[in-house]
């Protein structure tokens, strides 16, 4: 089972990655986590894209598709592939295609999150990370039990630094030029698996549900 999830910044792809990863036994693939990794080990992948990402821009094509290419040639356990945050672009997308086809691999689906903008907004200002492991809170809708501590490592909470507001509208506005033609890229396709981002956490996770064991 290879799944892609798609959506805006904020919109809950990595929450629901998480918990897709889990129930289905899959690998999370998650683009800006392994670029935030790079940045705190100081690797020169980590300090170049870190260019892009910390003022909300994308980080160049070839890098990110080599990226991908690399972490998909590592061996992983479990039943296959959750692509978060990578495809983003169209040329990424047909890139993915070409490396599905090298392995012999094909996707699954594509979960498309539909969030307004004005809750992304509030979702991303209000997100807080784990310093140490790097799961996400958000101090209203899904705090710690402990104020500014994460609940799995007593670690400090910490906000992105692409979190803060000149960042989060570049985002926004990078999201609607580069990744909206992404969404009717997989539309035309057939591919694309539309679901209500505006709900809980858990709501948004029960229409996801449905939708992958129907591909079982
Ligand atoms: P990345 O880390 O992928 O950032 P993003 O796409 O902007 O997505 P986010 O991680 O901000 O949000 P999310 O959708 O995962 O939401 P989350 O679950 O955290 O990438 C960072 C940067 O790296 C990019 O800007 C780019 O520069 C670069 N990059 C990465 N991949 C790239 C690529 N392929 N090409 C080029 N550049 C690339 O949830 C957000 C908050 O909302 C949390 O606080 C959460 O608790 C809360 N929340 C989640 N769901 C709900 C809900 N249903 N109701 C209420 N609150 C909710």
């Amino acid at each position: 089972m290879n799944i892609i999830i798609v959506g805006p910044p904020g919109a809950g792809k990595g929450t629901q990655a998480k918990l897709i990863c889990n129930e289905y036994n899959l690998t999370q693939l998650s683009t800006g986590d392994i670029l935030r990794e790079n940045y705190r080990q100081g690797t020169m992948l980590g300090k170049e894209a870190a260019k892009y990402w910390s003022v909300g821009g994308l980080v160049p094509d070839d890098i990110m598709i080599n990226l991908i290419r690399q972490e998909m040639k590592k061996p992983v356990p479990g039943n296959g592939y959750i692509f978060d945050g990578f495809p983003r672009t169209v040329a990424q997308a047909l890139s993915l295609r070409d490396i599905f086809d090298e392995l012999t691999l094909s996707l699954t689906a594509v979960i498309v999150l539909d969030v307004d903008f004005n809750e992304l907004i509030k979702r991303l200002s209000a997100r807080r990370t784990c310093t140490k492991c790097g799961k996400t809170y958000h101090m209203m809708f899904n705090p710690p039990k402990v104020e500014g501590i994460c609940d799995l490592d007593n670690e400090p909470l910490c906000q992105r630094e692409d979190d803060k507001p000149a960042a989060i509208e570049n985002r926004l506005k990078v999201f609607k030029d580069q990744t909206l033609p992404l969404e009717k890229f997989f539309e035309d396709e057939g591919k694309a698996q539309h679901v209500p981002g505006m709900l809980g956490i858990d709501e948004v996770y029960a229409h996801i549900k449905n939708i992958l064991d129907k591909c079982k």
